[in-house]
């Protein structure tokens, strides 16, 4: 049995991946792990993906790590295990990656969708860390990537209390890009991959990766990596075509080199 689906080609140039372990809604086993992790390494070396966006299902993006499977580990089985070497390769995907979320986003599953690019939410979504419910904290990023977006206030209470937030606090908090119907989330994520294909790929990773490097690294660092991204940029045809539209009154046609 597979745990994700590949849809290629929802759009031209945009893959999406679904999880699909729907009746434990879509809890995040090792298994479903690695082969989402294989699957963005593979998507990653095809030129014809420009963009992946990822989904659960209406009901859950995914609750959480699977329970059933940590619950009796100890710390040892889990140093050795080294799930998060998996979640750390994720991270490193260099294209662009969309969160589609509707339903649950809950622990390793608020995680993964914050481990992505962006975040296009259904109304119904539900954001939240409930770790703490369960005796442990977040694992995979929770505590940091939720404070950097939410601020140290917002972050602590729902780490602290395990609460859920909607989609709507979600989006004025700014932890996710758009909130829309729930038939629309899938279609609204894929639009936006849309939007950013149209766009020189290398721009695209170049420029995810600078944003990224914000995250790690203090102004002058970070400033001094955008200016290398951008002057190396001047060496793609892309650049050359972009600006040569732009000069002649055309659309671009990026080609990713
Ligand atoms: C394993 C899970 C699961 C999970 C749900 N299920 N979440 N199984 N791991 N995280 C299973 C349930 O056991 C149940 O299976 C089925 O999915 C449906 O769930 P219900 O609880 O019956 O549904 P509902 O009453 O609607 O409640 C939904 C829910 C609740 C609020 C999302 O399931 C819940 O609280 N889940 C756990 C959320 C959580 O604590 N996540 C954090 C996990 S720790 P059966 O077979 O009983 O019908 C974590 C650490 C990350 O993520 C570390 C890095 C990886």
């Amino acid at each position: 049995m597979s745990y994700i689906i590949i849809n290629k080609e929802v759009a031209p140039f945009v893959t999406h991946i679904q999880i699909n372990r729907p009746k434990e809604l879509n809890a995040l086993n090792l298994e479903l792990m690695i082969e989402l992790k294989d699957a963005l390494l593979e998507l990653e070396n095809d030129d014809e993906v420009r963009a992946v966006v990822l989904s659960g299902n209406d009901r859950a993006f995914a609750a959480g790590a699977d329970i059933k499977q940590m619950a009796g580990k100890s710390s040892i089985d889990m140093l050795i295990t080294d799930q998060f070497k998996i979640w750390d390769q994720i991270k490193k995907f260099k294209k662009p990656l969309i969160a589609a979320v509707s339903g649950f986003a809950l622990g390793g599953g608020c995680e993964l969708a914050m481990l992505c690019d962006m975040i296009v939410a259904s109304e119904t979504a539900k954001f939240g860390q409930p770790e703490i419910k369960i005796g442990v904290i977040p694992g995979a990023g929770g505590t940091q990537r939720l404070t950097k977006a939410l601020g140290k206030v917002k972050a602590m209470e729902l780490i602290l209390t395990g609460e859920f937030i909607d989609a709507n606090q979600a989006l004025d908090y700014g932890l996710v890009n758009h909130v829309v119907p729930v038939e629309l989330y899938l279609s609204e994520a894929i639009k936006l991959a849309s939007k950013i294909t149209a766009m020189s790929p290398l721009a695209c990773q170049l420029a995810k990766e600078a944003v990224n490097r914000s995250f790690e690294t203090n102004l002058e660092e970070g400033l001094h990596f955008e200016r290398k991204n951008f002057y190396l940029l001047f060496s793609s045809q892309d650049q050359k075509e972009g600006m040569s539209a732009f000069v002649e009154k055309r659309k671009p046609i990026f080609k990713g080199n």
